[in-house]
This record gives C-alpha cells, sequence and structure tokens, in this order.
C-alpha cells in the first residue's frame, strides 16, 4: 500500500489497538480528486479507517464524503498559556489531591472516559463505543502508572475520597502538556475544573514550566470557556475527518 500511494499511511499502533487497518492521509492531499484517489487505494487495500487532517476553512464536497462514508469528527484546537513561577493553587474550598503512582480505581477510569465523551472517537457514530472506552481506559491506566503523565490530579469531596474530577499532566521541555480533564457530570458548575486546572498550573510551575498546551475540540464549549477564563489563547485549529471506505 506505502509503495504505491506513500501518502497513505499505515498507523500500526492504531491498526493494533482497534483490531482492524487504520491509515492516515498525509501530505499536501487537498484537492477532492486527490483524496478520492488515496480513498480508492484504502478501499482496495482493505483498509477500514482512514484519518485526514485538512486546513481549518477545508470543507470537502458532500459527494466525496457520501462516497466513503466520510464526516468532520473534530475542529482540533490547541490552546497555550504562559506559566508563571506565582502560579496561585486552587482556593481552599476544593480538595486537590495527587493520586499516588499504581493503578486506577473503577471511578477514575469513568472520569477519563468521562473526558472523552467530545472526542472524535466518541461522535464518530461508526466508531466501536467499547474500543472509545477501552482507549480511554488505557490512557487513565499509563498515566497513573507515571508512563504517559507526570502528575494526575483529582478532586475529591471533604469527608469523602471518591474522585469527582480529574486532570492530567506531562511536563516535556518546559511545556506542561494536560492530557485528560473531567468533572463528574453531576459536580460540574462548581468551579472543580477550575480548581484542577489551577492545580495543574502549579504542579508545572514547580516543575520549572514555562508554558501550559492543551487540545480539545472547537465546539467543546464548557471546556473553550474554561481555558479562556484561566487565560489560554487559540493556537491552531485542524479540521479532522474520518472515512470508513469500505462501507460503500
Ligand atoms: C470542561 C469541564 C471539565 C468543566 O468543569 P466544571 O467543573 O464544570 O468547570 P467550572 O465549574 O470550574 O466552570 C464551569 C462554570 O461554572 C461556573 N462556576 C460556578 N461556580 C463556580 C465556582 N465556585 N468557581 C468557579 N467557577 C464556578 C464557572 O464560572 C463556569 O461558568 P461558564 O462556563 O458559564 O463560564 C466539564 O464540563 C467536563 O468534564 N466536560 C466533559 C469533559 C471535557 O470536555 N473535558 C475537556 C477535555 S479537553
Amino acid at each position: 500500500m506505502s509503495e504505491t500511494f506513500p501518502q497513505l499511511v499505515p498507523l500500526a499502533w492504531d491498526s493494533e489497538h482497534f483490531h482492524f487497518p487504520v491509515a492516515r492521509i498525509e501530505g499536501n492531499a487537498n484537492s477532492p480528486e486527490s483524496l478520492s484517489r488515496l480513498l480508492t487505494a484504502a478501499r482496495t487495500s482493505g483498509v477500514r479507517l482512514v484519518y485526514w487532517n485538512g486546513p481549518s476553512e477545508a470543507n470537502l464536497p458532500d459527494e466525496l464524503l457520501g462516497r466513503f462514508s466520510g464526516a468532520l469528527v473534530d475542529r482540533k484546537v490547541t490552546l497555550t498559556r504562559p506559566i508563571g513561577s506565582g502560579e496561585l493553587p486552587p482556593s481552599a474550598s476544593h480538595a486537590i489531591r495527587s493520586w499516588p503512582k499504581g493503578s486506577a480505581s473503577d471511578s477514575l477510569v469513568r472520569l477519563a472516559i468521562a473526558s472523552g465523551e467530545r472526542s472524535r472517537f466518541r461522535v464518530d457514530p461508526l466508531f466501536p463505543t467499547a474500543i472509545f472506552e477501552s482507549m480511554y481506559e488505557q490512557w487513565i491506566q499509563r498515566s497513573a502508572r507515571g508512563e504517559i503523565a507526570d502528575a494526575v490530579l483529582v478532586a475529591v469531596e471533604p469527608n469523602d475520597q471518591q474522585p469527582l474530577g480529574l486532570i492530567t499532566v506531562a511536563v516535556k521541555e518546559g511545556v506542561g502538556h494536560i492530557g485528560l480533564l473531567a468533572v463528574d457530570g453531576k459536580a460540574r458548575g462548581c468551579g472543580l475544573g477550575t480548581a484542577l486546572l489551577a492545580a495543574s498550573h502549579a504542579f508545572m510551575a514547580a516543575r520549572g514550566c514555562t508554558g501550559a498546551s492543551v487540545v480539545t475540540q472547537g465546539d467543546n464549549e464548557p471546556a473553550l470557556r474554561l481555558y479562556g477564563r484561566a487565560g489560554y489563547h487559540r493556537c491552531t485549529l485542524t479540521n479532522v475527518y474520518h472515512f470508513w471506505p469500505m462501507n460503500n
């Protein structure tokens, strides 16, 4: 496949974890004609799911989307914010704890799955829900073991250690990258998201970070308002498409 169509790149991790062949279209395949050629090649090669990241103004014709079961599944936004040495910890009314290194509890796994409720793997109706949930479960388990995150911070109710919210942070080259962030549905709108974010900034400052970065969905209004209030600015915007070429 990759010999004849180098722009159609097989994705080993995704294919192994989803149990079906997945590929990404790379390079400057921006015209509907070149996308159509590559999607036809994907269909011939038995690729079930193809990702294409286009510019924010990309607007693919309905005919192309219909022919390859394609849809715009995410308007991916990257937001950044400077981190100073004087980042304030959250107010004392919210108890934020560091999750001890080890395994994630069932309630932490439920929060991790909630953090992906607007993700492209959840909103794409053709993507299997069980695989979406298992991806987010693995994400929090690997974060809790310290493999892909440096901190897992949780908001807990006073007198109760059950987590009501979580945020994960990975520090790389002076930047704190936020991975998962969620607050339990029944506890939203009470300031827990704000408190978790403030605690993550304090953690980043203590680790010597000078910046914070997060990726979210362009239509995730609650998350965008939260990050906006905390001083984040939009840095990139990408339209993400999923195609299921074998479905037609
Ligand atoms: C995004 C999310 C984490 C926000 O969590 P939250 O706890 O509801 O956030 P907050 O309570 O701090 O802020 C939400 C609102 O409550 C208000 N609020 C109410 N009481 C508050 C208090 N005591 N302190 C601060 N804000 C308060 C805020 O002003 C804010 O209002 P606004 O959104 O109209 O501007 C939550 O909606 C969520 O889990 N969403 C699903 C997962 C998700 O999309 N995660 C983002 C992935 S990148």
